[in-house]
């Protein structure tokens, strides 16, 4: 995993994690890119192949005769967005990377800035060290993960539904989520633990609650329904009904079912 660690990292230092520096003068401000959405990438995009491709390339992958390096992975001269903001409006001196037109207005070199930053999180670019084919073939086998979670109208429904979980999840954030999958449970995935009056006690996702009455779904998705005052005591897990796979599968398994996750999005 180390070797996925390391990626983690270079990639996290592109990917924004949201922290700015500010920086005073006519530099950009710590406000965070707020021409960001898919629209602003393309907008990028078409200014980046009309001006900084016949250096950089249009896949922005670099070029050794202009000696415009590859923006697709860590960059050497910015680790933020304001950073690459302003590699963008000043230029960077003494080198062949000039200036945008001084009237360019901010807006565009933020979508720049955006389609940059798209290019990090293209898993084309991305490198990472798992298998996604291995990855598939464990979700399934030995992960057991389709007990619980759906894919393309396969699987469970004891978890999300993971169909496009690598639009929404970073590799660095899927990694986690198989290792620490207790830390930020969404209420939606919460369970509700209830003691009847006999002293049987079940468990089970939280599907419906009212002031009088509570339905859960066990781990075999039976639900059970009970009225609030025939029950001895219900309290609130916070906690997931996820296991963690730290003990139970590999660093490389872990790693490939990263990659197959990461995958997984709408054009496949
Ligand atoms: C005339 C060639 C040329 C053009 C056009 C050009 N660049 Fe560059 N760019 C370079 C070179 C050369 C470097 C490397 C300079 C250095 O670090 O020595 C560079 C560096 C960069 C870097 C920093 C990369 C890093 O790893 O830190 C960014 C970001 C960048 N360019 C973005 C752009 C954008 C966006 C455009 C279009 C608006 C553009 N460039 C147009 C030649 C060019
Ligand atoms: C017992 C049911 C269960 C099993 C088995 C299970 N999961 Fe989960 N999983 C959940 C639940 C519930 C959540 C949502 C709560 C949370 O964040 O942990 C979840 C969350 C996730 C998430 C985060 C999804 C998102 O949208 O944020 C990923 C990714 C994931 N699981 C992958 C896996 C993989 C891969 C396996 C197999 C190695 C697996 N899960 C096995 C129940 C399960």
């Amino acid at each position: 995993m180390g070797n996925l660690t390391t990626q983690l990292g270079r990639l996290a230092t592109v990917a924004f994690g949201g922290l700015f520096l500010a920086i005073s003068g006519s530099f950009a401000e710590d406000a965070g890119n707020l021409y960001n959405t898919n629209f602003d990438i393309n907008a990028g995009l078409r200014y980046f192949e009309r001006q900084c491709s016949r250096c950089h390339g249009f896949d922005a992958k670099g070029n050794d005769e202009t000696g415009a390096p590859d923006l697709t992975g860590r960059l050497t001269r910015a680790s933020s967005e304001v950073g690459i903001f302003n590699i963008i409006r000043t230029g960077i001196p003494g080198t062949a990377m000039l200036p945008v037109a001084a009237d360019l207005p901010d807006s565009q070199v933020w979508q720049l800035v955006a389609y940059i930053g798209s290019l990090s999180t293209n898993p084309a670019n991305i490198d990472l060290p798992g298998s996604v084919v291995s990855g598939s073939r464990l979700f399934t086998n030995k992960g057991d993960c389709n007990s619980c979670h759906m894919i393309d109208g396969q699987g469970g429904r004891l978890g999300p539904d993971l169909s496009r979980v690598g639009e929404r999840r970073s590799p660095e954030e899927l990694l986690s989520d198989l290792l620490n999958p207790h830390d930020d449970v969404a209420p939606r995935w919460w369970t509700m633990r209830v003691t009847e009056n006999d002293g049987t006690v079940r468990e089970g996702l939280r599907m419906n609650e009212d002031s009088f009455s509570l339905r859960i779904m066990d781990n075999d998705a039976n639900l059970w329904s009970y009225p609030k005052n025939q029950i001895a005591s219900f309290e609130r897990v916070e906690a997931s009904t996820m296991p963690s796979y730290t003990q139970t599968l590999s660093d490389s398994e872990v790693d490939d079912l990263v990659a197959y996750l990461f995958s997984l999005r709408k054009e496949n």
